[in-house]
């Protein structure tokens, strides 16, 4: 239990990324009913993935985080939901293989709809308005009355999360799962003919999955090959929601943020006397930490204190973001902050962020080849550092979009306006995702194959 902390302490720092509600009597009743619905998630489950993740911080499973960039209130359907729930299992499958350790599957998904963003306003045909910052705060349309934040729309984020993790767990158990059907799936993708590189390790997969049947070990004589744990994740942004949503845990009497199994505190919010960190710091679940190009190691080490004061492993998992050809000038001194606080953490890679440009065409897209690089950058430093790359972490989604470049269906900047749906960020499409796993998983096969080596 942090001692002296409760739930609204946020409110006394300073805050920044979240939305003046001009309505306060509304934005209050919307509070007060929140705080009567049922949390999303509960805190043994919060608990358990932290034990899990305290798993990847030795090296002993992996982290796969991804999801949308932001969820809107448009593109829900139960489609969408499970195409990004079917390249994510598809993704651990094929990260298992390379690591040879169990694989923890974390979504952006139930919950991630708020956003922040670098600047207040934002000029659209040659109009300003104030910029759009996630579903649950305000609309995407350009319009000032859409642009207006509106509490009422915590109460639709809520249910919309409510019923996406209702479905993502009925597919988590109810058999959509298996692990022969997943790769069923990844055995089509693999058959493309630029794919020839990545056939091996499915076949190679298909023959161990064979050999286990042939052993008498199938879904049936083995129900964890038919059943995954699924959890959920997304950045703690809007205050009054977490606050909502936080409850108390009766087995143990400690704070949860009940809006999603692990919540983060963005590249923008971690100023460590501000509010966002205030409220993280207070709940049992495990946090993540964006580390960019200007997170100083002086900071570093004040809010691992901050939100980790007991050391506990798997309560901290830091997103490194730098950008390709920014890893090396930046994760070494923060490598180093960390071992000279003796600080236990989980690194993950989050290629995504630091890479996003400006096409051509005037689209935000992220090139394929960018992302490939900043993850294999984050491998080879932890290598020299002899430290644990434990995770990635990703913007994708199930659909065949085109907002990143590249990949071995090559989108091009001349395709990016195809179909580019994203209410943010350029995420990868199903295709990308997944061929990013396997690229993944081989540069995990090298370092397990170099470890042992050595081990030798
Ligand atoms: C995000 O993860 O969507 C995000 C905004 O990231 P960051 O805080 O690292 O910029
Ligand atoms: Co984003």
């Amino acid at each position: 239990m942090t001692k002296g902390w409760t739930k609204s302490d946020w409110r006394a720092k300073p805050r920044v990324q979240m939305p003046d509600y001009p309505d306060t009597a509304a934005l209050n009743s919307v509070e007060a009913q929140l705080a009567k619905y049922p949390p999303l998630v509960f805190a043994g489950e919060a608990r358990k993935l932290k034990k899990q993740l305290a798993l990847a911080g030795e090296g002993k499973a992996f982290l796969l985080q991804g999801g949308d960039c932001a969820e809107s209130f448009a593109e829900f359907s139960a489609d969408n939901i499970r195409d990004t729930f079917r390249v994510m299992l598809q993704m651990a499958v094929v990260l298992t293989y390379g690591a040879k350790v169990p694989v923890i599957k974390v979504g952006r998904m139930a919950g991630q709809f708020a956003k922040p963003r670098s600047a207040g306003t934002e000029i659209i045909g040659g109009v300003e308005y104030p910029s759009y910052r996630g579903d649950i705060i305000n609309g995407f349309e350009a319009t000032v009355d859409s642009r207006r934040p509106d509490p009422q729309r915590m109460l639709q984020a809520y249910t919309q999360a409510a019923a996406s993790l209702n479905l993502l767990r009925a597919f988590s158990t109810g058999g959509f799962a298996d692990i022969h059907r997943v790769h069923s799936w990844t055995l089509g993708f693999a058959e493309h003919d630029k794919a020839e590189r990545y056939r091996e390790i499915s076949n190679r997969i298909s023959d161990a999955l064979d050999f286990m049947s042939a052993a008498g070990i199938n879904s049936d004589s083995a129900p964890s090959l038919a059943t995954v744990d699924f959890y959920t994740s997304h950045e703690s942004l809007l205050l009054e929601y977490e606050e909502a949503l936080c409850r108390v845990d009766s087995i143990t009497g400690q704070n949860v943020a009940g809006s999603g199994h692990m919540i983060w505190i963005g590249d923008r919010t971690r100023q460590p006397d501000g509010a966002h960190v205030e409220f993280a710091r207070g709940v049992l679940n495990p946090i993540g930490l964006k580390c960019g190009p200007t997170t100083t190691a002086d900071d570093l080490k004040v809010l691992m204190a901050k939100l980790n004061p007991a050391n506990e492993a798997g309560r901290l998992t830091l997103i490194a973001r730098f950008g390709a050809g920014k890893v090396g000038e930046n994760l070494p001194r923060l490598i180093k902050a960390v071992q000279e606080e003796g600080a236990n953490v989980v690194w993950s890679c989050d290629p995504m962020h630091g890479n996003t440009i400006k096409a051509a065409s005037g689209y935000k897209t992220r090139p394929f080849e960018s992302v490939l690089r900043e993850v294999r950058e984050f491998f080879q430093i932890h290598k020299a550092e002899g430290t644990i790359p434990a995770g990635v972490h990703f913007e994708m989604t199930g659909q065949d979009v085109t907002e990143c470049t590249g990949g071995l269906r090559a989108v091009t900047d001349e395709n990016l306006s195809d179909r580019y749906h994203t209410a943010c960020d350029p995420r990868l499409n199903a295709s990308q995702s997944l061929e990013l796993a396997f690229l993944v998983s081989e540069e995990l096969s090298a370092q397990r194959d170099s470890d042992r080596r050595i081990a030798l």
